[in-house]
């Protein structure tokens, strides 16, 4: 069995039910800080059976080991933990305390537990501003924000116990921008409050919910000077995750490091396109100042994750596009 830990959000869920699809049991925990239990009602109509989920806290040692003697579990993927870079900046302990000391509390919990394979969601946010594009995993590790940089303590951690106790099976996914919704539109991204991240923000135009788009910097070095990412799906996301346990219950007690992305840069100009192809919805936007902390142009060498777990990335922008406004256009409301 697999443990999801913050399997209720948003990556996690598209994940379980990758892993469902493909054979795999899981137990969802999360203490729903940033979900809701009807995403997993939907999870659960997509894959047409009941999930167990345990409601708790990572930082509970209590928690975890209750779970861990409930459930055979063999392997976990760690998504737990919080996400936003201004809310990081605001509240570090809070960032540190949940991301830090929650997967200090996981780790513990397994070792105690004898379960010695981990996936661990890391981001490319802990590369910071990058000398060049494409990212390699060998480029300098320098975050700018509380959220990476809570990002990068957790990867050292998980470095050292390996160093330490190499029977473990340790896989370091750095995902760069995940975007987009399941096909069957069902589950998808429902961020809380005003979306900091693009694509949310774009479909909410989309349905009303806001007036326009605030495009974040025009004189940006790239072809139109406006911010260019690597948006990858969260499905092709999901299924890097497959690959990535399937490695571990492999027992390869390796440390392995890989980015998950795309390898193709798009621009904030080049997605609002294609949103509004995909759609057929006019997204009123206006070019303003740069946002504090971004940086121009990032996307990865996604030749690792190739090599090592047989894994690429396969679905278009225009994919992304479609699923995202699928999700958005039958659910204005996310999951309320
Ligand atoms: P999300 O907020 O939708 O999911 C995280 C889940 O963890 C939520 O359901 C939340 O309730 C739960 N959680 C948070 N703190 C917890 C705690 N202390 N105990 C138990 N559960 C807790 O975010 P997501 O987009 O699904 O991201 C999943 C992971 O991937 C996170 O670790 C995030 O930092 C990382 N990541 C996300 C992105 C992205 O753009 N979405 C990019 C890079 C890395
Ligand atoms: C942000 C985080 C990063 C995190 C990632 C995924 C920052 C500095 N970085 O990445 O740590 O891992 O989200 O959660 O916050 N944009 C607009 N208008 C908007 C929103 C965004 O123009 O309303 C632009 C941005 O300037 C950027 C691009 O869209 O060029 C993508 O932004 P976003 O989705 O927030 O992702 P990142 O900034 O790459």
């Amino acid at each position: 069995m697999i443990l999801l830990t913050g399997g209720a959000g948003y990556i996690g869920l598209h994940t379980a039910a990758v892993l469902v699809e493909a054979g795999h049991e899981v137990v969802l925990f999360d203490n729903f800080s940033n979900s809701k239990p009807a995403g997993l009602k939907r999870l659960e109509a997509i894959i047409g059976r009941a999930v167990p989920c345990v409601e708790g806290d990572v930082r509970s040692r209590q928690d975890l080991d209750g779970l861990f003697d409930q459930y055979p579990i063999g392997a976990v993927v760690h998504f737990a933990g919080l996400k936003a870079v201004g809310e990081s900046q605001a509240q570090p302990l809070r960032y540190y305390d949940n991301n830090v000391s929650g997967s200090l509390a996981l780790l513990g919990a397994m070792q105690r537990a004898e379960v010695r394979r981990i996936v661990f969601s890391s981001s490319a946010t802990i590369y910071g501003n990058a000398d060049s594009n494409p990212i390699p995993e060998t480029a300098a590790l320098r975050p700018a924000n509380v959220y990476g940089r809570s990002k990068l303590m957790v990867e050292d951690i998980l470095r050292d116990l390996h160093a330490a106790a190499p029977g473990w099976s340790i896989a370091l996914l750095r995902y760069f921008n995940p975007v987009g919704a399941h096909p069957g539109g069902l589950i998808g991204e429902d961020p809380n409050d005003i979306p900091n991240n693009l694509m949310p923000f774009v479909t909410q135009v989309a349905v009303g919910r806001r007036p326009e788009l605030q495009v974040f910097g025009g004189d940006y070095p790239t072809p139109d000077g406006t911010g260019v990412r690597d948006y990858i799906h969260v499905m092709d996301l999901a299924e890097g995750h497959r690959a990535a346990l399937d490695w571990a219950l492999r027992d390869p007690r390796e440390l392995l490091t890989a980015n998950l992305g795309t390898g193709r840069g798009s621009s904030v100009l080049e997605l609002v396109g294609a949103f509004e192809q995909a759609s057929g919805k006019a997204i009123p936007h206006r070019i303003v100042a740069r946002r504090a902390g971004d940086v121009a142009a990032c996307w990865s060498d996604p030749s690792l994750a190739r090599e090592r777990l047989g894994w690429t990335a396969t679905r278009s922008l225009d994919d992304m596009c479609r699923d995202a406004w699928n999700w958005q256009r039958n659910n204005p409301q996310g999951f309320a």
